[in-house]
């Protein structure tokens, strides 16, 4: 039997990226998905592809009165709600430490981290209603290590997702509510470009240029993709995974596990020669 079938479920930030592909996943699984976004004719676009077992609503995360809108919109539609994922995001503002302004990292963490909490505030109401649910959110591995140079409030925001995610799991496992996040790593996404300002349709077509820059920086020698973490937001989201609650699944090809010391690199010859070794 399909994975969600029949299950009720919202992706928010499913316009793009790893939201969409997520969507798509919880569809061909059986699930019935509200696609939640701010990017309207993105949003409705990927509704249309997916039929009658899909619907498109306009919901800002920053905003409790449109989260819990979404959330009655998901009960209204499809009669409840099995499965939130908290996904919506963004790089947010960036800068050293003496430049972040104020108003920056507010709204980055209102997008972030108090988006997620909004989702898990309403959404728990409503899978209190069905008698259990799944709720997964998308932390980072910039929530674990800032070692990969994301901006400062971005890294703060992930961490909170990811300790967030555990606080919830205690208080709503009684209920037969699971809360789990997963932390990726360098996934080609229009995100980048994004970031750089560049509009959500244009930077649609980013992701191929991308994809090579990311082929090398984990031990799996290839980019993530936006399936990867739909696998695993799938896994967490399903019964499968009946027994999994307050975790952070990491699914980032080993960045985190580290890199490997190459004898044949520069930096090992460099050091062969301060060593005064022979070659
Ligand atoms: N791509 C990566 O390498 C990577 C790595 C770790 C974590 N993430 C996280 O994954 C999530 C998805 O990112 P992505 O890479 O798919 O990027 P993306 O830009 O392709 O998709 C993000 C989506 O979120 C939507 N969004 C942004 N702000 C929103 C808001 N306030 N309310 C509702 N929707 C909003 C955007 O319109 C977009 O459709 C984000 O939370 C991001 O931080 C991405």
């Amino acid at each position: 039997m399909a994975e969600l079938q029949d299950k009720v479920a919202i992706v928010t930030g499913a316009a793009s990226g790893i939201g969409q592909a997520t969507a798509r996943r919880f569809a061909e699984e059986g699930a019935r998905v509200v696609l939640a976004d701010i990017e309207d004719e993105m949003g409705r676009q990927l509704a249309h592809d997916l039929g009658a077992e899909a619907s498109y609503v306009h919901a800002d995360v920053a905003s409790e009165a449109e989260v819990e809108a979404m959330v009655a919109h998901a009960v209204a539609t499809f009669g409840g709600l099995d499965v939130i994922y908290n996904n919506a995001g963004f790089s947010g503002v960036t800068g050293g430490i003496e430049e972040i302004p104020a108003d920056g990292w507010a709204h980055t963490m209102d997008v972030l981290l108090k988006g997620v909490y909004f989702g898990m505030k309403h959404a728990a109401k409503a899978m209190k209603a069905r008698g259990g649910g799944a709720i997964v959110s998308t932390a980072s591995i910039a929530g674990i290590t800032t070692g990969i140079s994301a901006p400062h409030v971005y890294n703060v925001a992930k961490a909170g997702v990811i300790h967030m995610t555990k606080s919830v799991a205690v208080e709503l496992g009684p209920h037969g509510i699971r809360v789990n996040c997963v932390c990726p790593g360098f996934i080609a996404t229009p995100i980048f470009a994004r970031s750089l300002g560049m509009p959500s349709q244009m930077a649609q077509g980013t992701v191929e240029t991308i994809r090579p820059l990311f082929d090398d920086l984990q031990p799996i020698r290839r980019a993530g993709r936006p399936e990867d973490i739909a696998e695993a937001v799938l896994w967490l989201a399903s019964e499968k995974a009946g027994f999994v609650t307050g975790h952070a699944l990491v699914v980032d090809g080993g960045v985190t596990a580290g890199t490997k010391w190459e004898p044949s690199s520069e930096r090992a010859r460099m050091l062969k020669e301060a060593m005064g070794a022979e070659d």
